[in-house]
């Protein structure tokens, strides 16, 4: 892991602070009610778009093929998986470390009325043997540990050394139909890039910017990139 800089430090100190001081309730996401559950990452910050690229991924997918089965990986409230459900031909499934997350996502689908296969587990632990068309994960942004983040809700912003992410890439290629897409949700300014993208490298995936998009939220301008990774 590079050397962590002052501005890192800030950033990974903010987050702790944020991620303590969640807000939760019923919530609006693009214009429809919301369920955050206690503890649960809320969708307020990049979610909207990526729930918007991922339904056009999924559309594109089922143009194609007729149906299109997705995954969302560390699905926190549900908003995104759970939009992409709602697309005509799309099977969904999402996944979550924590438990909080895991009945947010079961809550809000049966509060919008769609269906989602729902599991509990640390990456592809919860999740049986299948292929998926679209896998995706928000990921938490942050490589680096300032203490005090051991407790399962900072999993939303830390993963200490990309050690969930390098499992996640590492089992990743069993879960993935052969023409099936994978997508990671990152940051410029909070995520260690050269760290991530040498963990891609090394993981075997060739990687392309799929989409960016200038966010701001709570505070924090920063610059949020869709990346598509590709099997070499
Ligand atoms: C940045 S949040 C994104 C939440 C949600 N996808 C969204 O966009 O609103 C990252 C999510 O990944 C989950 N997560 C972190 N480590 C995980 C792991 N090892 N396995 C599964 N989920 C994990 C967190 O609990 C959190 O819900």
């Amino acid at each position: 892991m590079s050397e962590v800089s002052e501005q890192q430090q800030a950033i990974a100190a903010a987050a702790k602070e944020i991620i303590s001081t969640n807000p939760y309730g019923i919530m609006d996401f693009r214009g429809q009610e919301i369920i955050i559950l206690p503890k649960v990452f809320p969708a307020d910050c990049t979610t909207p778009f990526l729930s918007e690229r991922m339904s056009e991924i999924a559309r594109d997918i089922v143009k194609q093929n007729g149906s299109c089965k997705a995954l969302e990986m560390g699905a926190g409230s549900g908003a995104a998986i759970l939009t992409v459900a709602k697309e005509k031909g799309v099977e969904a499934h999402a996944s979550d470390i924590n438990p909080m997350s895991s009945l947010c996502v079961q809550a809000n689908a049966m509060f919008w009325g769609v269906d989602c296969q729902v599991y509990n587990g640390s990456v592809f632990e919860a999740i049986p043997e299948q292929k998926f068309d679209l896998i995706f994960w928000n990921i938490p942004f942050i490589p680096h540990d300032p203490g005090g983040v051991e407790a399962v809700e900072f999993r939303a912003g830390f993963d200490p050394g990309y050690k969930f992410q390098r499992n996640f890439l590492e089992t990743v290629p069993r879960y993935l139909s052969s023409e099936g897409r994978l997508f990671l949700g990152a940051d410029r300014e909070m995520c260690d890039l050269d760290e991530l993208f040498g963990l891609i490298e090394n993981c075997g995936f060739s990687h392309s910017i799929y989409k960016e998009n200038p966010e701001s939220w709570r505070g924090f301008d920063f610059t949020y990139l869709i990346i598509e990774l590709k099997q070499k």
